[in-house]
């Protein structure tokens, strides 16, 4: 049967919303109708396959690419006229510094890269449901990395190869062309077989993008279809591609791809052996340089942790690397990159001056239960922070430019007496050299609080007297030293705490009432300095 055929059967390009072609065999297209089509001819399969139905048949012959493109291009307006109608839900909750979703659900940064005099950062986002599902790219221009612009998304899932989400990956500045390269994700039938190509985006006014498909269509041998999130980076000569990925006996890897032209890509082989068992997939891998040294950040999912207070799996690590001469590496040294509740899928960039900055989604794969869900929205970003590599230490800072959003500090004396700041989204630096427990976002039922025990060198992050939501609510980092200086920064639901001047960092989501609003410290009385941050130009217009 030819596309013409079952474009008909369907019902017309316009009853269509979604395309998929399963290894180049089958061709299906799942219906916007909810109601069965009456009947199918022989050589077309009808199947209700997650609450589509869907038309699938035999490929003859190549593809009609024209008839392909007519069915893309009507299902990429029909995504266009549907965003004009997304709105900024309003939530107590949501961050005022802080980039969340105007509705839908966010997760991991992607892209993030500074362009023709603007810094491009987008993320994966699905406008319409708090679900991880059919994610597209927002995209978000800013030229100080504090006040963001909204931009139409940059790339949408209405693609035979993207059709269930254009997932991570980062982008590449080359003189005036923006180049995005992506995961397309599609799931074909009722086992929801994983189809997964590494794709090209590319657009020369740095909004509108034009996909140009698969760079690279197979799976290298060993792998499962888990590979995905390319970092591509130029190094010794040639265009570097690294994958996060899975091996058949389910081991996380790195692949490598060498390309000339960022178009055609040569399988380079596995990396990693030496982590032996480390975790059952390696996502969003990262590839920089710190002061002569060479980084690699990866997220390594379902890792044992040995500590009752961190349960997560999927934490995300930095190592520096050794190179060999074919841009081949062994990892070294590992750092863990936030000891918090919620920090993922991290991304970073050079800026314009130099510096490496780094953004994260503040959320874990698994959780997608928080009190926002209820306003239309969930998740959030990462503040920015600098990357520092120095003696041999690797410290995390706000980037300074937040230092516009601050107010004038104040000085405070933190004691057992509650003192109502009147705000969420601050600044508190304060050292603790004693037994104390520090509430943050407190009022007389709920509160966020950080436990100090010099003893242990340990300070405890506990968020049980919050507004319930999903995942742990206790997280302890240790080796912090007997006296510890902090640096808090709250936004409304989030807290990003750096102790010893960013050596270890914990971000985490915490939800109290609106009026929850007082700190207050137990054990000795401490002096604290405190700013407020003040809102900046949130990224959604709502044009
Ligand atoms: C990490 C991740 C990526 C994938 C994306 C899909 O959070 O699973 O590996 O590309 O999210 O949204």
């Amino acid at each position: 049967m030819s596309l013409s055929h079952l474009i008909e059967l369907a019902g017309g390009i316009d009853n269509i919303q979604r395309i998929l072609v399963d290894d180049e065999n089958y061709l299906t297209v799942s219906l916007v109708d909810e109601i069965k089509p009456t009947s199918a001819p022989s050589n077309v399969s009808l199947d209700n396959v997650n609450q589509e139905w869907q038309l699938t048949t035999p490929l003859q012959g190549d593809l009609d690419s024209h008839l392909i493109d007519d069915i893309s291009n009507a299902l990429s307006q029909r995504f266009s006229e549907q965003i004009k109608y997304i709105e900024v839900k309003k939530c107590p909750f949501r961050p005022t510094w802080h980039i969340s979703p105007p509705q839908g659900l966010l997760n991991d940064p992607n892209g993030f890269v500074f362009h023709q005099g603007q810094y491009h950062l987008f993320y994966q986002w699905n406008p319409f449901a708090c679900e991880h599902r059919d994610k597209c790219w927002a995209h978000l221009t800013s030229e100080d990395l504090i006040n963001w612009k909204w931009l139409n998304p940059a790339l949408a899932p209405t693609d035979w190869y993207d059709s269930h989400g254009v997932f991570s990956g980062h982008a590449v500045s080359k003189g005036e062309e923006l180049y995005l390269f992506y995961t397309g994700n599609s799931r074909i039938g009722h086992n929801r077989k994983r189809q997964t190509t590494q794709c090209l985006a590319t657009s020369s006014d740095g909004a509108h993008f034009k996909k140009h498909g698969p760079v690279i269509k197979q799976l290298p041998e060993g792998v499962t279809a888990h590979i995905r999130d390319p970092k591509i980076y130029f190094r010794n000569g040639v265009w570097n591609m690294l994958l996060g990925a899975q091996t058949d006996d389910l081991k996380g890897r790195l692949a490598l791809y060498q390309s000339e032209d960022m178009l055609n890509w040569e399988y380079q082989g596995l990396l990693g052996d030496e982590l032996g068992d480390f975790g059952y997939m390696w996502e969003c891998p990262d590839f920089f340089e710190l002061s002569g040294q060479h980084f690699v950040v990866l997220g390594p999912q379902g890792v044992k942790s040995n500590s009752q207070f961190d349960t997560n799996p999927h934490r995300n690590r930095i190592f520096s690397i050794s190179e060999q001469n074919d841009s081949k590496f062994s990892f070294e040294q590992e750092w863990t990159l936030d000891y918090g509740f919620d920090f993922y899928a991290p991304q970073t960039t050079l800026t314009e001056d130099g510096r490496r900055v780094m953004v994260g989604w503040m959320g874990l794969p698994d959780d997608i239960n928080q009190p926002t869900i209820e306003n239309g929205w969930i998740h959030q970003l990462t503040m920015q922070r600098e990357l520092i590599y120095q003696d041999g230490k690797l410290t995390q800072k706000p980037i300074v430019e937040l230092e516009q959003l601050m107010s004038e500090a104040q000085a405070v004396t933190l004691g057992s007496d509650p003192i109502d700041i009147e705000t969420k989204s601050f600044e508190l630096t304060v050292t603790l050299d004693s037994h104390c427990t520090l509430s943050l976002m407190e009022n007389q039922q709920y509160r966020i609080t950080l436990a100090f025990d010099p003893d242990r060198q340990a300070i405890r992050v506990d968020r049980s007297q919050t507004i319930s939501c999903s995942g742990d609510t206790v997280r302890e980092v240790t080796q912090v030293g007997r006296k510890v200086k902090l640096a808090v920064y709250a936004d409304n639901s989030s807290l990003e705490i750096f102790i010893n001047d960013g050596e270890k960092v914990m971000s985490g989501r915490a939800f109290t009432p609106e009026d929850a609003t007082c700190i207050s410290l137990t054990g000795e009385k401490a002096e604290a300095v405190l700013r407020n941050i003040y809102p900046s130009i949130p990224p959604f217009s709502g044009e």
